[in-house]
């Protein structure tokens, strides 16, 4: 039909020219198109983006799990909904079809319902790639239960701020997890985390790597033996098209992580209609996002996006490098993957490994290769597209965000002409605009400044769980009536955007969003710090790293400690995860300021970055002479 599957690039225009001048009416026909709905909507759109409110679909009953699962029963019952690829590749993959879904989703819900779980309570998921994972997502969803799922890299205390944020008063864990050569004591994090967590009185624990570990009388459960006794029917609870679907944290530029919000209805509708269109999606296909679903990418791609359109889904227990750097396409091999989804740092780390790798693989079976995350330099879309598209598929470099919901900035395959670093254009339905620091919309091409989004979309998030002052400051705030991504980017001759980076203190290391104010809050617990400062430089690998600057208590001289670096590593573990540590420290006397006290980061970043030549106006600063300090004992 004419909203779904756009087929060259005069169709594109078509259909975004229309999208943009009547939205609601491109919205309605795609929601007509493909789902079912217990009650049809009133309103496709309502919103005002000074409060900021946004209603789509209002007045729209249905159930989402209905639609990713139950609707494909009849017509593809039999057909694989999710693949189960272990970490362990000897093995083996499990195959999950379309009626087994059902079953399983059915049955976690009752278990779920069983321990009081009830319409619009939270419910925390802190598990590994698993089908379990998938699984306890949509049967929160199944009862109307929301769901938060906090990626099981986090540390025990990023797990507890999150529980209660959002007051879940039930945990889904497991007890370990594998990774690579590693296993992970998942339940002994929970633990600890849940001595911080007076409300939570269950925790539901799947059974993984049969480690040895406590369970505690009455809080903690085995969830199999549950499962077994477990009815295998559950009757979908019916959902306001406005009702929260989930929360998903995310880190913001100040300490506490944002609980990002999104509803049923436009959630589901976008991501249904960027997964089909930006995919290419074709019934038979195999779509694999190698994301995890603690991130907004799995949730989108992984689970809800593929699954909405009947598709088969992998869901990757591993990482690329085990057994070797050969998995990732000895999977795309073994499932004939037709469409496979990862992120820019993981393309840099498998080029720096041998050809060998991917050459003794049989790619062929791949049709589109996809791109999120970060920027994608250059040289990593080359590689990409030599080895692993043999120049044959096209490169969605697919731009968005956990608050957008779904891709919103992407090339649609077939019909877009891709160039390396573009994310090109936007989709049907998505009105960017670029900004200049005073707050007027750049018009016209060959323009850059910060990226806004000027008109609602069904996919973005409606609020910030228990702050919705802060979600209108974020986001509504910097630009009238505008949502403010926090990027910057540029729109060439043709109109194609490229996205340039983040604009706020936000870092992108490996594809993760980490700010830098939790960071810094957690270093500075350390006894001997007084301040610190984190700015981000160019890596290899990861995109970015991370560069601390940090002042002791006790000067005298700057104590150069390794000890002392493993310690703020250890700490920033403790209070985020790994994923955040830091791979320079630099002990200072201390940081440039402004006079009002505010830390001259744009100078930070400069020596991080080793571009010392052109530091910029220092004379501004109340202490311009630590700079040159900086600068003798930057590490290299
Ligand atoms: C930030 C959002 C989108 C899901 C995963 C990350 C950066 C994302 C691209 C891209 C350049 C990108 C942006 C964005 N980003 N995709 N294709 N090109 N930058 O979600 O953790 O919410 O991070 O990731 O800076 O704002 P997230």
């Amino acid at each position: 039909m004419s909203n779904y599957h756009i087929k060259n690039l005069e169709e594109y225009f078509q259909v975004y020219r229309k999208s943009v001048r009547d939205p609601e009416n491109f919205w309605e026909e795609v929601a007509e198109e493909n789902f079912l709905w217990r009650k049809r909507w009133d309103k496709v759109l309502e919103y005002d983006l000074s409060k900021p409110e946004v209603s789509w679909y209002k007045g729209a009953k249905l159930n989402i799990t209905e639609n990713c699962i139950d609707r494909h029963i009849y017509s593809r019952g039999d057909k694989t909904a999710i693949i189960f690829e272990p970490n362990d590749p000897s093995e083996k993959a499990e195959h999950i079809t379309y009626k087994q879904l059902h079953e399983r989703v059915c049955k976690f819900a009752n278990v779920l319902q069983d321990h009081g779980v009830k319409k619009g309570d939270r419910v925390c998921i802190y598990l590994p790639m698993i089908p379990e994972l998938a699984i306890s997502l949509l049967a929160c969803a199944r009862i109307g239960a929301i769901h938060s799922v906090v990626f099981a890299g986090f540390s025990s205390t990023a797990l507890h701020t999150r529980i209660n944020d959002s007051d879940c008063k039930i945990v889904i864990t497991s007890d370990g997890a594998y990774r690579g050569n590693k296993t992970i004591d998942l339940k002994g994090i929970v633990d600890e985390a849940l001595e911080s967590c007076p409300n939570v009185n269950t925790v539901l624990v799947v059974k993984r790597i049969n480690s040895d570990i406590h369970m505690k009388p009455k809080r903690d459960k085995w969830l199999q033996p549950l499962l077994d006794e477990a009815y295998h029917d559950c009757v979908p609870v019916l959902m306001d098209a406005e009702d929260p679907l989930f929360i998903l944290y995310t880190s913001g530029s100040t300490g506490k992580p944002k609980g990002m919000v999104h509803t049923t209805a436009g959630y589901m509708v976008y991501t249904a209609y960027t997964f089909k269109n930006v995919f290419q999606y074709r019934e038979n296909d195999v779509f694999w996002c190698t994301a995890d679903i603690g991130w907004v990418t799995g949730h989108s791609y992984i689970v809800y996006g593929p699954l909405a359109n009947g598709a088969t889904t992998v869901l990757f227990e591993g990482v690329p490098s085990y057994p070797d750097f050969g998995r990732f396409w000895e999977v795309v091999q073994k499932h004939k993957v037709n469409q496979f989804y990862t992120a820019p740092t993981a393309i840099r780390a498998l080029a720096k490994e041998q050809l060998g790798f991917s050459e003794k693989h049989d790619l062929s079976s791949l049709k589109i290769l996809g791109s999120v995350g970060e920027p994608i330099n250059e040289e990593a879309w080359h590689w990409y597209n030599d080895n692993i598209g043999k120049k044959n598929c096209p490169i969605v470099d697919t731009w968005w965000q956990t608050e957008t919901g779904g891709i919103m900035i992407s090339p649609i395959p077939y019909s877009t002409p891709t160039i390396p670093t573009y994310a090109t254009l936007p989709l049907p339905g998505v009105q960017p605009a670029l900004m200049d620091e005073n707050g007027n919309e750049l018009k016209g091409n060959l323009v850059s400044g910060r990226l806004c989004i000027k008109f609602p979309w069904p996919g973005m998030a409606r609020t910030i769980w228990g702050n919705h002052d802060r979600y209108r400051d974020t986001y509504f705030s910097a630009y009238k009536d505008k949502y403010f991504t926090g990027d910057g980017a540029l729109r060439d001759s043709t109109g194609y955007y490229r996205i340039t980076g983040r604009v706020d203190d936000v870092i992108i290391v490996s594809g993760h969003n980490l700010g830098t104010a939790p960071i810094e809050d957690a270093i500075n617990e350390h006894p001997a710090v007084a301040e610190s400062a984190i700015v981000g430089f160019p890596h290899e690998v990861k995109g970015n790293a991370l560069y601390g600057f940090v002042i002791l208590k006790e000067f005298g001289e700057t104590r150069v400690h390794d000890n002392l670096r493993n310690e703020i590593n250890q700490i920033i573990t403790e209070h985020i995860g790994p994923i955040a540590k830091l791979d320079k420290i630099q002990f200072t006397t201390g940081l440039p300021k402004t006079r009002s006290g505010k830390i001259m980061r744009r100078i930070l970043r400069k020596i991080a970055e080793k571009e010392t030549g052109n530091l910029g106006d220092i004379s501004t600063l109340l202490n311009p002479e630590v700079v040159q300090e900086i600068m003798d004992g930057a590490i290299s």
